[in-house]
């Protein structure tokens, strides 16, 4: 590690908590966020992260302006792949039979590209389930969403898929040298911009995947807080879906894990 990047990771592990992030979950990611920051300092023709941190300390409105630049972008279809086996052959299945004839509602928060509520989407499909479903994918970031909405991907997004899927997903485009989501695929989520601290989606679901946003960039608090949220938009038998690395804080007594992948059920 450089001098530069360690002046940065000192910034970013005393700017973190005070908004409510920890440190834990940006340390392997900083480098992308430090960047943004990089930009801002340049902007403001300051000369370092000490003299960003003065000017935060004399201009409360900038801690806004730095939140906004606290996310990572990382993201891929079918990330952790036994999951959407699992959602494909055994959750989907299973819900679709218990609430026909009524849709199954599932959130995709913090959607990033739309590489995952698309896998949702393909899961449905490749189960013959896609017209029994409603998908809501929610970012807080509307430049993300609109990415999301294009659906064009570079090869790395799709490492996870099998040949098949992907040709039957995606259809090469050899001048812009990325992959284009079936429009089918596409037009089967709806999204949405909203910030997952101020506002929960408003309807009840079925599935609330969160993965890789809550349980590894908030804090204790906000985790909890989320949590409870997450409780309430629940249908009792409900399925919460977190990434593979994380753990939910110790008040989730009222969700049970399932199976033996990053999935919890609510209990009816
Ligand atoms: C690391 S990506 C995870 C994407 C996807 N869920 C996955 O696991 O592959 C985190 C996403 O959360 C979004 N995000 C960050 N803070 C958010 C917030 N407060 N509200 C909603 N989305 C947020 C980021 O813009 C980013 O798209």
């Amino acid at each position: 590690m450089n001098k530069h990047n360690r002046t940065g990771t000192d910034f970013l592990q005393w700017a973190l908590p005070e908004l409510g992030y920890r440190w834990r979950g940006f340390r392997k990611p900083h480098a992308q966020v430090l960047q943004r920051i990089i930009e801002r300092i340049h902007e403001l023709e300051l000369s370092g992260y000490k003299e960003y941190q003065t000017f935060l300390e004399h201009h409360p409105d900038e801690w806004k302006r730095l939140d906004q630049m606290l996310y990572v972008t990382i993201s891929r279809f079918y990330r952790d792949r036994k999951l959407w086996d699992e959602l494909a052959t055994n959750i989907l299945p299973r819900l679709v039979e218990g609430n026909a004839p009524e849709l199954v509602v599932v959130w995709s928060a913090g959607c990033c590209n739309g590489e995952e509520p698309y896998s949702i989407a393909i899961a449905a499909h490749q189960s013959g389930m896609l017209d029994k479903i409603t998908i809501i994918a929610s970012d807080r970031y509307p430049h993300l969403l609109e990415r999301a909405k294009i659906g064009l991907y570079p090869e790395s997004a799709l490492r996870e898929l099998t040949p098949a899927e992907r040709s039957r997903y995606f259809t090469y485009n050899d001048k812009l040298l990325e992959y284009r989501i079936d429009p089918v695929i596409r037009s089967s989520v709806h999204f949405e911009e909203r910030n997952i601290r101020h506002s929960l989606a408003d309807d009840f679901f079925h599935i609330i995947f969160c993965r890789n946003l809550v349980f590894t960039y908030f804090n204790n608090t906000e985790q909890i807080q989320l949590l409870a949220g997450f409780r309430n938009s629940l249908f009792n038998d409900g399925y919460l879906i977190t990434g593979s690395k994380e753990q939910l804080p110790d008040e989730a007594g009222w969700i049970k894990p399932w199976a033996n992948v990053p999935v919890y059920r609510k209990a009816p």
